[in-house]
């Protein structure tokens, strides 16, 4: 069985497409290439360039690759930009995966998997995030990945697909050097490229209701994002009507000083203290995932710690920033 990734040549999608190798399954690459890179990709994995909402191409490499899967990772996904530009986060998140969906409908796919994001959740008000916590986005961005989820099971019931929509929470770290985050819109490498720079990394607020007054995130290593999406796929070739939704996390709470100290301590930089400013405005205090449905579901826990993301995340920093 062939699967189709698409947005298989960016950060976490490349990580997917080296696992789902890994795992020897067939496939086949649709990147935009609008922030991928095709030098991610495993030698031999083909590569179509072109968008998800160009439907004769999807026509086309659905059937030219007799595609019985597909995993829909192609997205938008900065909060900020969403809140700027709600029209382009919905033509290409919602707009994207509709197109994805009637293409796969039309050419007869039987698994879809649906990247979706923590995001959907908003504030939740609990110590473990699970399932049924009420979905509540605060941002376009998290909007687009609650209708899709909602298209997606829909889809899939009404014409026989299995479906997994995948929560992730804080995604982290890169299984190689070459495969790191390239962006700088996260803790993680918005701390390196401050450090970088000589700067005090910046805390967004010291005064939530947390034990040390910082946001606490579920920050979970993107090659235990990738094997979720490897046991994902698994599990709807053997079962023909599941309709999963699934978190993606470590149930681990970890604070964004506590971040901050790790990345200090891992990349050397212990000298400047970091720099407590105003909250970034929309930031929940505490977002930490319950693990146990996806556990259940698919026999899947993440296997990498904190260190194991920072440290490999600051490989792939300094390869792209060599000064
Ligand atoms: C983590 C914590 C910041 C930078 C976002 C999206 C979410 C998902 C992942 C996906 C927050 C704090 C950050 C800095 C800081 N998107 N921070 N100093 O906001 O939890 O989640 O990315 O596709 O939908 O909302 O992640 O990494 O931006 O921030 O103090 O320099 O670090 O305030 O508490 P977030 P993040």
């Amino acid at each position: 069985m062939t699967w189709m990734i698409t947005g298989g040549a960016g950060y976490i999608g490349s990580h997917v497409v080296k696992a789902l190798v890994a795992d020897r399954q067939p496939l086949v690459v649709l990147d935009d290439l609008s922030t991928g890179d095709p030098e991610r990709l495993p030698a031999g994995v083909p590569l179509v360039h072109g968008s998800v909402l160009d439907r004769p191409l999807l026509d086309r490499v659905l059937r030219e690759h007799e595609v019985r899967g597909i995993v829909h990772i192609a997205a938008k996904k900065q909060v900020g930009e969403s809140v700027e530009r709600p029209l382009w986060y919905f033509r290409e998140n919602v707009e994207g995966l509709r197109t994805v969906l009637e293409a796969a409908v039309d050419g007869q796919v039987d698994s879809f998997v649906f990247s979706s994001s923590a995001a959907v959740y908003g504030m939740p008000d609990v110590d473990l995030v699970t399932e049924q916590t009420p979905c509540e986005p605060m941002n376009p961005y998290g909007e687009t990945k609650l209708a899709g989820e909602w298209l997606v099971g829909a889809v899939g019931r009404a014409h026989g697909i299995a479906t997994a929509s995948l929560r992730y929470f804080n995604v982290a770290g890169a299984a190689g050097p070459e495969l790191g985050d390239p962006g700088a819109t996260n803790l993680v490498p918005m701390v390196f490229e401050r450090l970088g720079r000589g700067q005090a990394p910046l805390v967004f607020g010291a005064d939530y209701p947390t034990p040390d007054g910082t946001c606490i995130r579920d920050y979970v290593h993107v090659e235990d994002i990738a094997s979720a999406h490897v046991a994902a796929a698994r599990r709807l070739a053997e079962d023909r009507d599941a309709h999963l939704v699934l978190n993606i996390g470590r149930g681990e709470g970890v604070s964004v000083a506590e971040m901050v100290a790790i990345i200090q301590e891992v990349s050397g930089h212990t000298g400047t203290a970091p720099e407590v400013v105003a909250r970034r405005p929309g930031d929940p205090a505490r977002v930490v995932a319950s693990a146990e449905a996806i556990s259940k579901e698919l026999g899947w826990s993440a296997s990498h710690d904190i260190r194991d993301m920072i440290t490999s995340a600051w490989a792939g920093w300094q390869l792209r920033h060599p000064q």
